[in-house]
């Protein structure tokens, strides 16, 4: 019953934004600006591992900045939390996510692991012997949250490759100030390597819903990350996920998050569900525009923000079922 109803809640939305037809399609490298910007998918995934989606929700595109969140997690894996502290702040720009004018000598480090200058120096320090097994890890540990392997679109890879000056700025600038060690080229090809995994929308559904699952991925039963990463990860996805509106997010859906240039958008209602949104036309931060209509509509209507105290969180399912039944 209350599957039901949570489907046809979806079902619904979808048809409601469907035609919706603002934003535009990223075009900074020609293979994004091939989206469809009709291509539209929602998915949820629960903690007990019911999955619930409507639309285009097996169209693959790629990972993009989705990925920082996860890499954020293997660093700190890697290193322990005091470590990458050091290297990476956790404080919110302001800015947006390609934004450069930050990176200055007196700041001793990228502010948040968010934005392109802060994941770059995060993807930097993931532990391997070399580019290969750097590369095999990072594929591992996505393959823990989605639960299967997940393979790197190389036309999307070399385009980043051959047009990103700006991060290549951005790496060279931190190499200068001494933020990041002086294997820049092998950190940046890795940086947009995690960048172009194809993913679908249901795989991001079962990623958001790792980590709402602490870490465990729900349908699996496999860990991806260690719980104890899990706070530092939501906190950055909350006070930073969607860059320079991530302020505005906050206020209104209330919920860690992350979206990425092709259109893709995760949304973490810790111990609950994963929520994933894909849709490729943008808004001026570099967040899908549908994306975000579906979030926040989602947390109204289910009183999903973390700070909305009138919502018991033990039955949130049920209440919410309920809530739209009567
Ligand atoms: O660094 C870049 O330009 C991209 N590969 C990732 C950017 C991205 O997804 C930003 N998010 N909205």
């Amino acid at each position: 019953m209350a599957s039901a109803i949570l489907q046809n809640f979806l079902n619904d939305l979808h048809l409601k934004y469907k035609s919706m037809h603002e934003g535009v399609l990223a075009n900074y490298i020609p293979e994004l600006a091939k989206a469809n910007p009709d291509w539209f998918g929602i998915c949820i995934v629960t903690v007990d591992g019911q999955v619930y989606e409507i639309g285009d929700c097996e169209q693959l595109f790629t990972l993009q900045s989705i990925s920082k969140a996860f890499i954020y997690g293997m660093a700190l894996e890697d290193h322990g939390r005091d470590y990458v502290l050091k290297r990476v702040g956790v404080e919110p720009t302001g800015d947006a996510f390609n934004s450069i004018i930050k990176l200055d000598e007196y700041s001793k480090r990228p502010y948040n692991p968010m934005v392109n200058a802060g994941a770059i120096a995060t993807t930097s320090l993931i532990k391997g012997v070399g580019p290969t097994e750097r590369l095999n890890r990072m594929l591992d540990m996505f393959g823990r949250y989605v639960g299967h392997n997940l393979f790197i679109d190389m036309s999307v890879f070399m385009s980043e490759r051959t047009t990103g000056h700006r991060n290549r700025a951005m790496a060279h600038l931190m190499l200068n100030f001494g933020m990041i060690d002086a294997k820049i080229d092998e950190a940046l090809d890795l940086y947009f390597q995690q960048c172009s995994l194809m993913v679908n929308c249901r795989d991001l559904a079962v990623m958001a819903a790792t980590l709402a699952n602490n870490g465990m991925n729900p349908i699996t039963q496999e860990r991806a990350v260690d719980s104890r990463y899990i706070r530092d990860i939501l906190t950055v996805m909350y006070t930073c996920g969607m860059y320079d509106f991530a302020g505005e997010w906050a206020y209104k859906v209330g919920l860690p998050a992350k979206s990425g240039v092709s259109g893709g958008l995760i949304v973490v209602v810790p111990q609950q569900m994963g929520i994933a949104i894909f849709s490729p036309p943008l808004d001026s931060h570099g967040s899908s525009v549908r994306g975000i209509k579906v979030s926040e509509e989602l947390s109204e209507q289910f009183g999903l923000h973390l700070f909305d105290l009138q919502t018991d969180r033990s039955r949130l399912l049920d209440t919410l079922c309920n809530k739209l039944a009567t």
